[in-house]
């Protein structure tokens, strides 16, 4: 036998990229031909669901760019269930995970879990969503989501004509899930580019829903985004016209779409609508001009981000980031990198999306 491989989790590509095998084939001496691969131990990545694409893509990439550094990876998916990502992180910090990277459902429900992870020196990530009321959170890798509803806001904005004087339009609003402190910061950049607008009466929202609370949408779910839509049109619409939707993700627009839709807007009526993720069924919408824009995150990047904070925090260096001030848990202040993320519309997709490598153009023809 040429070889012997002591770690099988690892292929020869990511032993090859590691550069820290030894390789003594072709010498006789049995003990000579052995490789010792890096087993750097386990990463334990506690993702919040597979009901949407973006978080299986997160996973397989940390996975990916995990195993090329040497790391084993746990990666678990608790269902947007709290309870079972809760106890899928308590068995991670049982098993002595060296790292936990964590893309919190409820942002709140980690601290008692987190802080068994703190006792047993366990560094923890949070991913994309800030995990709050906890000290033991160390570092923050996410977009920058005040941005995102900037980008939303400004998208209706543009679309309507308003800065033309166009109007007045009426326009209702969704926001996330309000155990995601994502979803506060989309909010609030949205509002922070629509409130001039509504003030001044140019944009109108008929409901009279226009609290964060009140337009919340519980666990990003898009049926429940259908079903609120289809209320407010027949209460509040009649024979007006819905001009505009706030919708803060891809899930939930393609809700909306389907309410309006059987509200029998169709062509040109249907109502200028947001998202964010770029998920393939959206931007086939998009290029078909039913849901009108999206945000796209780069989730290579972000899974990159997480995986050289995780490395660093790990063989003792210090991971990069670029804000210290906005990202407050309620406990500490979280060291953060903000990634950039990009308004992708019918005018955009091709380039960025599919010469930018993250769709083909097959994947968005079927
Ligand atoms: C947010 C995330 C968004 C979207 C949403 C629903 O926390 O930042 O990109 O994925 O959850 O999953």
């Amino acid at each position: 036998m040429p070889f012997a491989i002591r770690n099988v989790g690892l292929s020869w590509l990511s032993l090859a990229l590691v550069g820290t095998v030894l390789v003594t084939a072709g010498c006789s001496d049995s003990a000579a031909d052995t490789i010792a691969a890096p087993d750097r131990g386990v990463v334990g990545l506690a993702m919040p669901t597979k009901g949407s694409a973006r978080w299986i893509g997160d996973g397989e990439n940390m996975v990916r760019q995990f195993t090329l550094l040497g790391y084993r990876t746990d990666l678990q998916y608790a269902d947007d269930d709290v309870q079972t990502q809760i106890d899928q992180i308590d068995a991670m910090v049982e098993r002595g995970d060296k790292a936990l990277v964590v893309g919190a459902i409820n942002g709140s429900a980690l601290k008692d879990v987190l802080a068994k992870a703190a006792a047993a020196d366990i560094p923890v990530i949070s991913y994309d969503r800030l995990i709050r009321d906890s000290a033991n959170v160390d570092y923050y890798a996410t977009f920058d989501n005040y941005r995102v509803g900037v980008l939303q806001g400004a998208y209706i904005v543009d679309t309507l004509g308003l800065k033309r004087g166009r109007g007045p339009f009426n326009l209702e609003l969704f926001a996330g899930s309000a155990d995601d402190n994502n979803a506060t910061f989309f909010f609030n950049g949205a509002m922070s580019v629509l409130r001039p607008y509504l003030g001044r009466g140019r944009l109108v929202v008929r409901s009279g829903q226009t609290s964060f609370a009140a337009v919340a949408t519980p666990r990003w779910d898009g049926a429940v985004a259908r079903q609120r839509m289809a209320r407010i049109l027949a209460s509040s619409y009649g024979s007006a016209r819905l001009d505009a939707v706030l919708s803060p993700y891809d899930g939930i627009s393609r809700g909306i779409l389907e309410a309006v839709k059987a509200a029998g807007y169709r062509g040109s009526r249907l109502p200028v609508l947001t998202g964010q993720d770029a998920e393939l069924d959206s931007v086939k919408l998009i290029a078909d001009g039913q849901q009108g824009q999206t945000v796209y995150k780069d989730t290579r990047e972000l899974a990159k981000v997480a995986v050289q904070m995780t490395n660093s925090l790990l063989t003792g260096g210090t991971p990069e980031v670029n804000d210290t001030e906005q990202y407050d848990n309620g406990v500490k202040t979280v060291p953060t990198f903000l990634l950039q993320p990009v308004n992708v519309d019918r005018s955009n997709y091709q380039r960025v999306l599919v010469e930018g490598g993250y769709y083909t153009a097959d994947q968005l023809a079927a």
